[in-house]
């Protein structure tokens, strides 16, 4: 089971203030290295509200465990992964407006466009996945597309959990990651996970074996520290939930209780 720890909202508390250096991204990654975590994720996004491309090449030379690139279709930041190279590059949607990626991404509308750039990446030998919708289609041409991955949208279901234990969205992140793992690919999931909502994922879904966790980790990281919060969220995964963490009762909305 592999924790990614996209550290991008370290760098959007940087980049709040603009003139300071403060918190650094680097920093956060050797933590969350020492942590036990397995990958380090984090989009470059067009609008560069985060991450900037020195923490991108100074991180690719840094960590020691995989650096996962999240992307959009786009000819300069293909270029970018393409020279830099990062382990894995993630394709997601990205609209300016957004505060936070919305939706999956459409393989099978943007198939020719999105086939041309994972050549390219291929021939860079840089692995990549599809960060798509719990939809079988999506899946599908995924895999005819020539991901090595992909990684299942897991927003939906995080948005129902709390009123509904997820809704139906739970089956259709099972159903898709079956299809996908039936298919040869590496099946991952992110997106509005956190400490409350994970588990049952993990437990319902053996297919999926990587999760990318941004937010929930950097937010609990604010109380008990970076260390801490990607220790309890990789010992979550695996199942074996430490000594003094507050019981499921006493948690607060979005994580557990302080300590
Ligand atoms: N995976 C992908 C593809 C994402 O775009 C994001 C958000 O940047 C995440 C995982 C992490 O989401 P969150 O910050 O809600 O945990």
């Amino acid at each position: 089971m592999k924790l990614g720890v996209n550290i991008d909202h370290v760098a959007t508390l940087r980049q709040v203030r603009g003139n300071v250096r403060y918190p650094d991204p680097l920093t956060a990654a050797a933590i969350v290295e020492n942590a036990g975590a397995d990958q380090i994720t984090i989009h470059l996004r067009e609008d560069r509200r985060h991450i900037q491309e020195h923490d991108l090449r100074t991180l690719r030379k840094t960590v020691s465990i995989p650096l996962n690139l999240e992307l959009a279709a786009d000819n300069k930041i293909v270029d970018i992964a393409a020279e830099v190279k990062p382990d894995v590059c993630t394709f997601v949607p990205e609209k300016r407006q957004e505060l936070t990626t919305e939706g999956g991404l459409n393989v099978v509308k943007y198939f020719n466009k999105l086939r041309t750039y994972i050549k390219f990446l291929k021939e860079h030998s840089i692995a990549v996945s599809m960060f798509i919708d719990p939809e079988t289609e999506q899946v599908d041409a995924s895999k005819e597309i020539g991901a090595h991955a992909v990684e299942l949208h897991t927003g939906k279901y995080c948005e129902l959990f709390k009123d509904k234990n997820g809704g139906n969205e739970l089956t259709r992140l099972k159903k898709s990651a079956i299809r996908a793992d039936e298919l040869g690919l590496h099946v991952a999931a992110g997106h509005g996970l956190n400490y409350d909502n994970t588990s049952m994922v993990v437990k319902e879904i053996p297919q999926i074996v990587e999760y990318n966790i941004g937010h929930a980790i950097i937010a609990r990281a604010v109380f008990v520290g970076l260390l801490q919060a990607v220790t309890e969220m990789k010992q979550l995964l695996i199942g074996e939930r430490a000594s003094g963490l507050v019981s499921a009762s006493e948690r607060g909305m979005g994580g557990r209780s302080e300590v």
